[in-house]
Protein backbone atom coordinates (compact mmCIF):
# COMPACT_ATOMS: atom_id res chain seq x y z
CA UNK A 1 0.00 0.00 0.00
CA UNK A 2 1.42 3.99 -0.91
CA UNK A 3 1.98 5.10 2.14
CA UNK A 4 -0.25 8.14 1.57
CA UNK A 5 -3.72 6.91 1.18
CA UNK A 6 -7.50 7.67 -1.13
CA UNK A 7 -10.34 7.13 0.28
CA UNK A 8 -13.60 7.09 -1.13
CA UNK A 9 -16.92 7.19 0.83
CA UNK A 10 -19.76 5.38 -0.47
CA UNK A 11 -22.77 6.86 0.25
CA UNK A 12 -21.38 10.21 0.08
CA UNK A 13 -24.84 12.06 1.06
CA UNK A 14 -24.88 10.49 4.04
CA UNK A 15 -25.24 12.42 7.45
CA UNK A 16 -22.03 10.95 8.40
CA UNK A 17 -19.47 12.10 6.12
CA UNK A 18 -19.01 15.18 7.10
CA UNK A 19 -17.85 13.90 11.01
CA UNK A 20 -15.87 11.07 8.92
CA UNK A 21 -14.00 13.67 6.86
CA UNK A 22 -13.48 15.99 9.94
CA UNK A 23 -12.20 12.46 11.68
CA UNK A 24 -9.86 12.12 8.67
CA UNK A 25 -8.49 15.55 8.76
CA UNK A 26 -7.51 15.48 12.57
CA UNK A 27 -5.83 12.11 11.99
CA UNK A 28 -3.31 12.74 9.12
CA UNK A 29 0.05 12.94 11.64
CA UNK A 30 -1.20 9.26 12.37
CA UNK A 31 -2.96 8.38 8.52
CA UNK A 32 -1.94 10.52 5.80
CA UNK A 33 -4.61 11.11 2.85
CA UNK A 34 -3.89 12.19 -0.35
CA UNK A 35 -7.27 11.91 -1.84
CA UNK A 36 -10.91 11.85 -0.46
CA UNK A 37 -13.75 10.93 -3.08
CA UNK A 38 -17.28 10.95 -2.07
CA UNK A 39 -19.68 8.18 -4.12
CA UNK A 40 -23.50 8.31 -4.38
CA UNK A 41 -26.41 7.47 -6.46
CA UNK A 42 -28.39 10.38 -5.63
CA UNK A 43 -26.61 13.41 -6.93
CA UNK A 44 -28.65 15.92 -5.77
CA UNK A 45 -28.28 15.16 -2.08
CA UNK A 46 -24.59 14.19 -2.24
CA UNK A 47 -23.44 17.73 -4.16
CA UNK A 48 -25.03 19.20 -0.90
CA UNK A 49 -22.66 18.04 1.45
CA UNK A 50 -19.93 17.28 -1.14
CA UNK A 51 -20.21 21.03 -2.46
CA UNK A 52 -19.16 21.66 1.48
CA UNK A 53 -16.80 19.60 1.85
CA UNK A 54 -14.86 20.94 -1.56
CA UNK A 55 -14.66 24.35 0.35
CA UNK A 56 -13.25 22.86 3.60
CA UNK A 57 -10.62 20.80 2.01
CA UNK A 58 -9.59 23.61 -0.10
CA UNK A 59 -9.40 25.71 2.72
CA UNK A 60 -7.80 23.61 5.41
CA UNK A 61 -5.87 20.66 3.01
CA UNK A 62 -5.41 21.95 -0.39
CA UNK A 63 -2.92 19.24 -0.80
CA UNK A 64 -5.45 16.85 -0.36
CA UNK A 65 -7.48 15.63 -3.57
CA UNK A 66 -10.97 15.99 -3.58
CA UNK A 67 -13.86 15.23 -5.45
CA UNK A 68 -17.36 13.98 -5.83
CA UNK A 69 -19.09 11.62 -8.08
CA UNK A 70 -21.69 10.04 -9.23
CA UNK A 71 -19.86 7.54 -11.69
CA UNK A 72 -18.44 4.33 -10.23
CA UNK A 73 -15.29 3.91 -12.35
CA UNK A 74 -13.95 7.74 -11.20
CA UNK A 75 -15.10 7.24 -7.49
CA UNK A 76 -13.49 3.83 -6.89
CA UNK A 77 -10.38 4.30 -9.02
CA UNK A 78 -6.99 4.21 -7.57
CA UNK A 79 -8.59 3.80 -3.91
CA UNK A 80 -7.37 2.14 -0.63
CA UNK A 81 -10.09 2.07 1.48
CA UNK A 82 -13.96 2.22 0.45
CA UNK A 83 -15.98 3.23 3.72
CA UNK A 84 -19.42 2.69 3.38
CA UNK A 85 -22.19 3.85 4.90
CA UNK A 86 -25.30 3.47 2.41
CA UNK A 87 -29.28 3.82 3.17
CA UNK A 88 -30.93 2.13 0.07
CA UNK A 89 -34.37 3.62 0.04
CA UNK A 90 -33.16 6.67 2.73
CA UNK A 91 -35.17 8.36 5.19
CA UNK A 92 -38.28 7.74 3.10
CA UNK A 93 -38.08 4.07 3.12
CA UNK A 94 -36.93 4.42 6.97
CA UNK A 95 -40.33 6.13 7.75
CA UNK A 96 -42.11 2.92 6.28
CA UNK A 97 -40.05 0.44 8.27
CA UNK A 98 -40.92 2.14 11.29
CA UNK A 99 -44.18 2.91 10.75
CA UNK A 100 -45.77 -0.25 9.00
CA UNK A 101 -45.57 -2.79 11.47
CA UNK A 102 -47.27 -0.35 14.14
CA UNK A 103 -49.97 -0.72 12.19
CA UNK A 104 -50.41 -4.58 12.93
CA UNK A 105 -48.93 -4.27 16.29
CA UNK A 106 -45.52 -4.12 15.98
CA UNK A 107 -42.83 -2.17 17.07
CA UNK A 108 -41.28 -0.59 14.16
CA UNK A 109 -37.48 -0.30 14.34
CA UNK A 110 -34.43 0.87 11.83
CA UNK A 111 -32.63 -2.32 12.23
CA UNK A 112 -34.61 -4.86 14.72
CA UNK A 113 -37.87 -6.33 13.71
CA UNK A 114 -39.82 -5.94 10.63
CA UNK A 115 -38.40 -2.81 9.68
CA UNK A 116 -34.52 -4.40 10.15
CA UNK A 117 -35.85 -6.98 8.16
CA UNK A 118 -37.50 -4.42 5.22
CA UNK A 119 -34.61 -2.86 5.76
CA UNK A 120 -31.90 -5.83 4.82
CA UNK A 121 -33.91 -6.70 2.19
CA UNK A 122 -33.67 -3.05 0.72
CA UNK A 123 -29.52 -2.91 1.60
CA UNK A 124 -28.15 -6.68 0.49
CA UNK A 125 -27.97 -5.46 -3.65
CA UNK A 126 -27.01 -2.31 -2.81
CA UNK A 127 -24.12 -3.40 -0.81
CA UNK A 128 -23.05 -6.15 -3.10
CA UNK A 129 -23.05 -3.16 -6.11
CA UNK A 130 -20.75 -1.25 -3.88
CA UNK A 131 -18.23 -4.36 -3.22
CA UNK A 132 -18.28 -5.42 -7.03
CA UNK A 133 -17.64 -1.68 -8.18
CA UNK A 134 -14.72 -2.14 -5.63
CA UNK A 135 -13.22 -5.02 -6.90
CA UNK A 136 -13.52 -3.65 -10.72
CA UNK A 137 -11.30 -0.62 -10.09
CA UNK A 138 -9.72 -0.92 -6.86
CA UNK A 139 -8.91 -4.88 -6.44
CA UNK A 140 -6.63 -4.73 -3.32
CA UNK A 141 -8.43 -2.39 -1.38
CA UNK A 142 -10.43 -2.72 1.59
CA UNK A 143 -14.31 -2.30 2.39
CA UNK A 144 -15.40 -1.00 5.69
CA UNK A 145 -19.08 -0.96 6.06
CA UNK A 146 -21.33 0.59 8.31
CA UNK A 147 -24.34 0.41 6.03
CA UNK A 148 -27.35 -1.39 8.17
CA UNK A 149 -28.52 -4.29 9.10
CA UNK A 150 -24.92 -5.11 9.37
CA UNK A 151 -26.18 -8.31 10.89
CA UNK A 152 -28.04 -9.11 7.38
CA UNK A 153 -25.67 -7.49 5.50
CA UNK A 154 -22.45 -9.27 7.30
CA UNK A 155 -24.08 -12.74 6.26
CA UNK A 156 -25.26 -12.16 2.60
CA UNK A 157 -21.34 -10.73 2.21
CA UNK A 158 -20.84 -14.26 4.02
CA UNK A 159 -23.02 -16.15 1.72
CA UNK A 160 -22.51 -14.04 -1.83
CA UNK A 161 -18.75 -12.38 -1.35
CA UNK A 162 -17.04 -14.48 0.85
CA UNK A 163 -13.39 -14.05 -0.32
CA UNK A 164 -14.13 -10.20 -0.58
CA UNK A 165 -12.06 -7.77 1.23
CA UNK A 166 -14.94 -6.44 3.31
CA UNK A 167 -15.36 -5.84 7.19
CA UNK A 168 -18.51 -4.98 8.53
CA UNK A 169 -19.01 -2.61 12.14
CA UNK A 170 -20.69 -0.97 14.45
CA UNK A 171 -20.34 2.13 16.50
CA UNK A 172 -22.99 1.33 19.33
CA UNK A 173 -20.40 -1.04 21.73
CA UNK A 174 -17.82 1.73 21.23
CA UNK A 175 -20.46 4.12 21.97
CA UNK A 176 -20.90 2.30 25.34
CA UNK A 177 -17.49 1.57 26.11
CA UNK A 178 -17.12 5.69 25.86
CA UNK A 179 -20.07 5.16 28.36
CA UNK A 180 -18.42 2.82 30.55
CA UNK A 181 -14.91 4.53 30.35
CA UNK A 182 -17.03 7.47 31.29
CA UNK A 183 -18.15 5.62 34.35
CA UNK A 184 -14.75 4.22 35.96
CA UNK A 185 -12.86 7.94 35.19
CA UNK A 186 -10.86 6.85 31.88
CA UNK A 187 -11.87 8.67 28.88
CA UNK A 188 -11.25 6.85 25.58
CA UNK A 189 -12.40 2.97 24.55
CA UNK A 190 -9.30 2.23 23.70
CA UNK A 191 -8.15 2.71 27.46
CA UNK A 192 -10.21 -0.58 27.78
CA UNK A 193 -9.54 -4.28 27.52
CA UNK A 194 -12.48 -5.80 26.43
CA UNK A 195 -14.08 -9.03 25.89
CA UNK A 196 -17.94 -9.55 23.85
CA UNK A 197 -19.87 -11.57 22.19
CA UNK A 198 -23.07 -11.65 20.01
CA UNK A 199 -24.54 -11.00 16.80
CA UNK A 200 -24.56 -7.54 15.58
CA UNK A 201 -26.99 -5.56 17.72
CA UNK A 202 -27.35 -8.57 20.04
CA UNK A 203 -24.68 -8.92 22.30
CA UNK A 204 -22.99 -8.38 25.73
CA UNK A 205 -19.55 -7.64 27.24
CA UNK A 206 -18.38 -10.58 29.40
CA UNK A 207 -14.73 -8.48 30.58
CA UNK A 208 -14.06 -5.08 30.98
CA UNK A 209 -10.65 -4.68 32.05
CA UNK A 210 -8.26 -1.62 32.34
CA UNK A 211 -4.30 -1.78 30.68
CA UNK A 212 -3.14 -2.66 33.66
CA UNK A 213 -5.29 -5.44 34.23
CA UNK A 214 -7.54 -4.27 36.53
CA UNK A 215 -11.18 -5.79 36.49
CA UNK A 216 -13.28 -2.80 35.98
CA UNK A 217 -16.94 -5.10 35.83
CA UNK A 218 -17.73 -4.43 39.57
CA UNK A 219 -17.89 -0.49 39.45
CA UNK A 220 -19.50 -0.69 35.77
CA UNK A 221 -22.27 -3.48 36.86
CA UNK A 222 -23.19 -1.61 40.15
CA UNK A 223 -23.59 1.82 37.41
CA UNK A 224 -25.32 0.17 35.09
CA UNK A 225 -28.01 -1.87 37.81
CA UNK A 226 -29.17 1.69 38.67
CA UNK A 227 -28.74 3.74 35.43
CA UNK A 228 -28.35 1.90 32.59
CA UNK A 229 -26.22 4.10 30.74
CA UNK A 230 -28.15 7.04 30.78
CA UNK A 231 -25.35 9.35 33.07
CA UNK A 232 -22.06 8.03 31.88
CA UNK A 233 -21.06 10.92 29.07
CA UNK A 234 -20.84 9.29 25.34
CA UNK A 235 -18.77 10.03 22.42
CA UNK A 236 -21.42 13.13 21.23
CA UNK A 237 -23.63 10.61 19.76
CA UNK A 238 -27.28 9.46 20.88
CA UNK A 239 -28.04 12.51 22.95
CA UNK A 240 -31.96 13.05 22.12
CA UNK A 241 -34.56 11.69 24.05
CA UNK A 242 -35.43 8.75 22.99
CA UNK A 243 -31.86 7.40 23.14
CA UNK A 244 -32.09 8.71 26.78
CA UNK A 245 -34.57 5.58 27.25
CA UNK A 246 -33.01 3.19 25.49
CA UNK A 247 -29.55 3.94 27.68
CA UNK A 248 -31.99 4.30 30.95
CA UNK A 249 -33.91 0.82 30.00
CA UNK A 250 -30.67 -0.79 29.76
CA UNK A 251 -30.57 -1.20 33.75
CA UNK A 252 -33.64 -3.76 33.00
CA UNK A 253 -31.96 -5.35 30.18
CA UNK A 254 -28.75 -6.19 32.57
CA UNK A 255 -31.38 -7.85 35.23
CA UNK A 256 -31.97 -10.74 32.77
CA UNK A 257 -28.10 -11.73 33.03
CA UNK A 258 -26.31 -9.69 35.97
CA UNK A 259 -22.99 -11.40 34.94
CA UNK A 260 -22.42 -9.43 31.43
CA UNK A 261 -23.00 -5.91 30.34
CA UNK A 262 -25.89 -5.68 27.33
CA UNK A 263 -26.09 -4.18 24.15
CA UNK A 264 -28.78 -1.92 24.27
CA UNK A 265 -30.69 -2.75 21.12
CA UNK A 266 -31.42 -5.92 23.32
CA UNK A 267 -34.17 -3.94 24.38
CA UNK A 268 -35.91 -4.51 21.89
CA UNK A 269 -35.97 -8.36 22.02
CA UNK A 270 -36.42 -8.21 25.70
CA UNK A 271 -39.23 -5.57 26.55
CA UNK A 272 -41.53 -5.01 22.97
CA UNK A 273 -44.25 -4.43 24.99
CA UNK A 274 -42.07 -1.62 26.99
CA UNK A 275 -41.26 0.08 23.20
CA UNK A 276 -44.50 -0.11 21.82
CA UNK A 277 -45.89 1.32 24.72
CA UNK A 278 -43.35 4.24 24.39
CA UNK A 279 -44.13 4.71 20.42
CA UNK A 280 -45.87 7.46 18.93
CA UNK A 281 -46.69 5.84 15.62
CA UNK A 282 -46.99 9.81 14.10
CA UNK A 283 -43.72 10.49 15.17
CA UNK A 284 -41.05 7.79 15.43
CA UNK A 285 -36.96 8.00 15.15
CA UNK A 286 -37.01 8.83 11.84
CA UNK A 287 -38.76 12.04 12.28
CA UNK A 288 -36.52 12.65 15.43
CA UNK A 289 -33.28 12.09 12.60
CA UNK A 290 -34.91 14.47 10.09
CA UNK A 291 -35.42 17.04 12.69
CA UNK A 292 -31.85 16.97 14.64
CA UNK A 293 -29.32 15.59 12.65
CA UNK A 294 -30.29 15.60 9.16
CA UNK A 295 -31.48 19.18 9.66
CA UNK A 296 -28.70 20.10 11.37
CA UNK A 297 -25.56 18.34 8.87
CA UNK A 298 -27.43 19.66 5.96
CA UNK A 299 -27.70 23.25 6.81
CA UNK A 300 -24.42 23.60 8.23
CA UNK A 301 -23.26 22.42 4.85
CA UNK A 302 -25.82 24.90 2.99
CA UNK A 303 -24.28 27.76 5.34
CA UNK A 304 -20.72 27.24 4.25
CA UNK A 305 -21.55 26.70 0.48
CA UNK A 306 -23.50 30.11 0.61
CA UNK A 307 -21.18 31.63 2.29
CA UNK A 308 -17.91 30.52 -0.23
CA UNK A 309 -16.36 29.25 3.19
CA UNK A 310 -15.83 27.37 6.40
CA UNK A 311 -13.64 29.59 8.26
CA UNK A 312 -15.88 29.88 11.52
CA UNK A 313 -16.98 26.07 11.07
CA UNK A 314 -16.37 23.53 13.41
CA UNK A 315 -17.39 19.55 12.29
CA UNK A 316 -18.22 17.57 15.62
CA UNK A 317 -15.94 14.69 15.78
CA UNK A 318 -18.14 11.55 17.61
CA UNK A 319 -17.42 8.13 18.01
CA UNK A 320 -19.01 6.71 14.52
CA UNK A 321 -16.22 8.90 12.88
CA UNK A 322 -13.60 7.96 15.45
CA UNK A 323 -14.41 4.03 15.20
CA UNK A 324 -13.75 3.56 11.36
CA UNK A 325 -10.67 5.78 10.97
CA UNK A 326 -9.29 3.76 13.41
CA UNK A 327 -10.34 0.75 11.91
CA UNK A 328 -8.87 1.44 8.69
CA UNK A 329 -5.87 3.12 9.95
CA UNK A 330 -5.11 -0.43 12.01
CA UNK A 331 -4.90 -2.37 8.37
CA UNK A 332 -3.05 0.53 7.08
CA UNK A 333 -0.27 1.00 9.49
CA UNK A 334 -0.61 -2.50 10.72
CA UNK A 335 -1.53 -1.06 14.69
CA UNK A 336 -2.67 -4.45 15.72
CA UNK A 337 -5.27 -2.73 17.98
CA UNK A 338 -8.38 -4.49 19.29
CA UNK A 339 -12.09 -3.60 17.62
CA UNK A 340 -14.68 -5.42 17.30
CA UNK A 341 -15.87 -6.87 14.00
CA UNK A 342 -18.69 -8.87 12.97
CA UNK A 343 -16.91 -12.06 11.03
CA UNK A 344 -17.23 -15.70 10.65
CA UNK A 345 -17.84 -17.28 13.75
CA UNK A 346 -16.14 -20.42 12.34
CA UNK A 347 -15.06 -21.91 16.14
CA UNK A 348 -14.68 -18.31 18.06
CA UNK A 349 -17.82 -19.40 19.91
CA UNK A 350 -17.57 -23.07 19.67
CA UNK A 351 -21.08 -24.02 21.27
CA UNK A 352 -22.70 -21.45 18.23
CA UNK A 353 -23.31 -21.75 14.55
CA UNK A 354 -19.79 -22.06 13.17
CA UNK A 355 -21.54 -20.50 10.01
CA UNK A 356 -22.96 -17.66 11.50
CA UNK A 357 -21.32 -14.08 11.79
CA UNK A 358 -20.96 -13.11 14.65
CA UNK A 359 -19.42 -9.54 16.58
CA UNK A 360 -16.41 -10.72 18.74
CA UNK A 361 -13.06 -8.83 19.48
CA UNK A 362 -10.10 -9.19 17.16
CA UNK A 363 -6.62 -7.44 16.27
CA UNK A 364 -6.24 -5.61 13.33
CA UNK A 365 -3.29 -5.36 11.01
CA UNK A 366 -1.89 -5.27 7.61
CA UNK A 367 -3.32 -8.91 6.86
CA UNK A 368 -6.86 -7.87 7.80
CA UNK A 369 -8.04 -9.52 11.21
CA UNK A 370 -7.36 -12.11 13.84
CA UNK A 371 -10.29 -13.02 15.88
CA UNK A 372 -10.02 -13.50 19.58
CA UNK A 373 -12.24 -16.49 20.63
CA UNK A 374 -14.69 -16.24 23.40
CA UNK A 375 -15.20 -19.77 24.54
CA UNK A 376 -18.32 -20.75 25.27
CA UNK A 377 -21.60 -18.91 25.43
CA UNK A 378 -24.51 -19.80 28.67
CA UNK A 379 -27.66 -21.65 27.37
CA UNK A 380 -30.08 -18.26 27.38
CA UNK A 381 -27.93 -16.28 25.09
CA UNK A 382 -27.02 -19.25 22.73
CA UNK A 383 -31.19 -20.30 22.39
CA UNK A 384 -31.50 -15.96 21.84
CA UNK A 385 -28.41 -15.79 19.07
CA UNK A 386 -29.81 -19.37 17.52
CA UNK A 387 -33.18 -18.11 16.79
CA UNK A 388 -32.21 -14.32 15.59
CA UNK A 389 -29.34 -16.04 13.92
CA UNK A 390 -31.89 -18.05 11.80
CA UNK A 391 -33.95 -14.89 11.24
CA UNK A 392 -31.09 -13.24 9.49
CA UNK A 393 -30.01 -16.04 7.42
CA UNK A 394 -33.73 -16.47 6.16
CA UNK A 395 -33.70 -13.18 5.16
CA UNK A 396 -30.48 -13.18 3.28
CA UNK A 397 -32.09 -16.81 2.00
CA UNK A 398 -35.51 -14.94 0.76
CA UNK A 399 -33.37 -12.17 -0.95
CA UNK A 400 -31.02 -15.05 -2.72
CA UNK A 401 -33.94 -17.20 -4.19
CA UNK A 402 -36.84 -14.73 -4.34
CA UNK A 403 -38.54 -16.76 -1.82
CA UNK A 404 -41.76 -15.35 -0.44
CA UNK A 405 -41.95 -18.30 2.01
CA UNK A 406 -38.62 -17.98 3.37
CA UNK A 407 -39.69 -14.31 4.42
CA UNK A 408 -42.79 -15.44 6.08
CA UNK A 409 -40.68 -17.64 7.63
CA UNK A 410 -38.35 -15.18 8.84
CA UNK A 411 -40.84 -12.73 10.37
CA UNK A 412 -42.74 -15.48 12.43
CA UNK A 413 -39.20 -17.01 13.50
CA UNK A 414 -38.39 -13.37 14.73
CA UNK A 415 -39.31 -12.96 18.62
CA UNK A 416 -40.87 -9.48 17.56
CA UNK A 417 -43.41 -10.82 15.93
CA UNK A 418 -46.57 -12.82 17.81
CA UNK A 419 -47.66 -14.69 15.45
CA UNK A 420 -47.29 -16.51 11.40
CA UNK A 421 -50.97 -14.05 11.08
CA UNK A 422 -49.17 -11.16 12.14
CA UNK A 423 -46.02 -11.87 9.91
CA UNK A 424 -47.95 -12.42 6.38
CA UNK A 425 -50.02 -9.43 7.24
CA UNK A 426 -46.71 -7.29 7.84
CA UNK A 427 -45.10 -9.49 4.76
CA UNK A 428 -47.91 -7.96 2.39
CA UNK A 429 -47.61 -4.81 3.48
CA UNK A 430 -43.59 -4.40 3.27
CA UNK A 431 -43.81 -5.95 0.05
CA UNK A 432 -46.46 -3.18 -1.57
CA UNK A 433 -44.21 -0.60 0.04
CA UNK A 434 -40.90 -1.72 -0.71
CA UNK A 435 -41.40 -2.57 -4.63
CA UNK A 436 -39.27 -0.34 -6.16
CA UNK A 437 -36.40 -2.08 -3.60
CA UNK A 438 -37.01 -5.75 -3.14
CA UNK A 439 -36.33 -8.60 -5.71
CA UNK A 440 -40.09 -9.95 -6.78
CA UNK A 441 -40.83 -13.16 -4.09
CA UNK A 442 -42.68 -15.99 -5.70
P1 LIG B 1 -28.42 8.94 4.86
O1 LIG B 1 -29.69 8.58 4.18
O2 LIG B 1 -28.18 10.33 5.31
O3 LIG B 1 -27.22 8.58 3.87
C1 LIG B 1 -27.14 7.45 3.10
C2 LIG B 1 -26.71 7.80 1.68
O4 LIG B 1 -26.64 6.57 0.95
C3 LIG B 1 -27.70 8.70 0.93
O5 LIG B 1 -27.06 9.85 0.45
C4 LIG B 1 -28.18 7.81 -0.23
O6 LIG B 1 -28.42 8.52 -1.43
C5 LIG B 1 -27.00 6.86 -0.38
N1 LIG B 1 -27.32 5.63 -1.11
C6 LIG B 1 -28.42 4.86 -1.03
N2 LIG B 1 -28.32 3.82 -1.86
C7 LIG B 1 -27.13 3.94 -2.49
C8 LIG B 1 -26.45 3.16 -3.48
N3 LIG B 1 -26.99 2.04 -3.98
N4 LIG B 1 -25.25 3.58 -3.92
C9 LIG B 1 -24.68 4.71 -3.43
N5 LIG B 1 -25.27 5.48 -2.49
C10 LIG B 1 -26.47 5.09 -2.02
O7 LIG B 1 -28.25 7.92 6.07
P2 LIG B 1 -27.48 8.05 7.45
O8 LIG B 1 -28.47 8.23 8.51
O9 LIG B 1 -26.38 9.03 7.33
O10 LIG B 1 -26.89 6.59 7.60
C11 LIG B 1 -26.02 6.02 6.65
C12 LIG B 1 -25.85 4.55 6.87
O11 LIG B 1 -25.02 4.30 7.98
C13 LIG B 1 -27.16 3.79 7.17
O12 LIG B 1 -27.07 2.51 6.57
C14 LIG B 1 -27.14 3.66 8.66
O13 LIG B 1 -27.96 2.62 9.10
C15 LIG B 1 -25.68 3.36 8.83
N6 LIG B 1 -25.15 3.48 10.19
C16 LIG B 1 -24.59 2.37 10.70
C17 LIG B 1 -24.05 2.38 11.94
C18 LIG B 1 -23.50 1.11 12.47
O14 LIG B 1 -23.38 0.97 13.67
N7 LIG B 1 -23.17 0.13 11.64
C19 LIG B 1 -24.06 3.55 12.69
C20 LIG B 1 -24.65 4.69 12.15
C21 LIG B 1 -25.18 4.64 10.87
C1 LIG C 1 -26.38 3.20 16.55
C2 LIG C 1 -26.27 1.90 15.85
C3 LIG C 1 -26.45 2.09 14.36
C4 LIG C 1 -27.75 2.77 14.06
C5 LIG C 1 -27.80 4.07 14.79
C6 LIG C 1 -29.19 4.68 14.65
O1 LIG C 1 -25.28 4.01 16.25
O2 LIG C 1 -25.06 1.27 16.08
O3 LIG C 1 -26.38 0.84 13.74
O4 LIG C 1 -27.89 3.01 12.69
O5 LIG C 1 -27.57 3.89 16.17
O6 LIG C 1 -29.10 5.99 14.98
P1 LIG C 1 -30.20 7.03 14.51
O7 LIG C 1 -29.70 8.27 15.14
O8 LIG C 1 -30.11 7.09 12.99
O9 LIG C 1 -31.50 6.56 14.98
MN1 LIG D 1 -24.89 -0.46 14.70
Amino acid sequence: MANKYSIVIAGGGSTFTPGIIGMLLDNLDKFPIRSIKLYDNDEDRQAKIGGAMEIILKERHPEIDFLYTTDPKEGFTDVDFVLAQLRVGKYEMRDKDEKIPLKHGVFGQETTGPGGIAYGMRSIGGVLEIIDYMEKYSPDAWMLNYSNPAAIVAEATRRLRPDSKVINICDMPIDLMYKMADMVGLKEWQELDFSYYGLNHFGWFTAINDKEGNDLLPQIKEHVSKTGFADGIGSGQHVEESWMETFTKAKDVYALDPETIPNTYLKYYFYPDFVLEHTDPEHTRVDEVREHREKDVFSMCQKIIEAGTAKDIEIELDAHATYIVDLARALAENTKERFLLIVPNDGAVPNFDPTAMVEIPCLVGKDGFEKINQGYIPQFQKGLMEQQVSVEKLVVEAWIEHSYLKLWQALTLSSTVPSAKVAKAILDDLIEANKEYWPELN
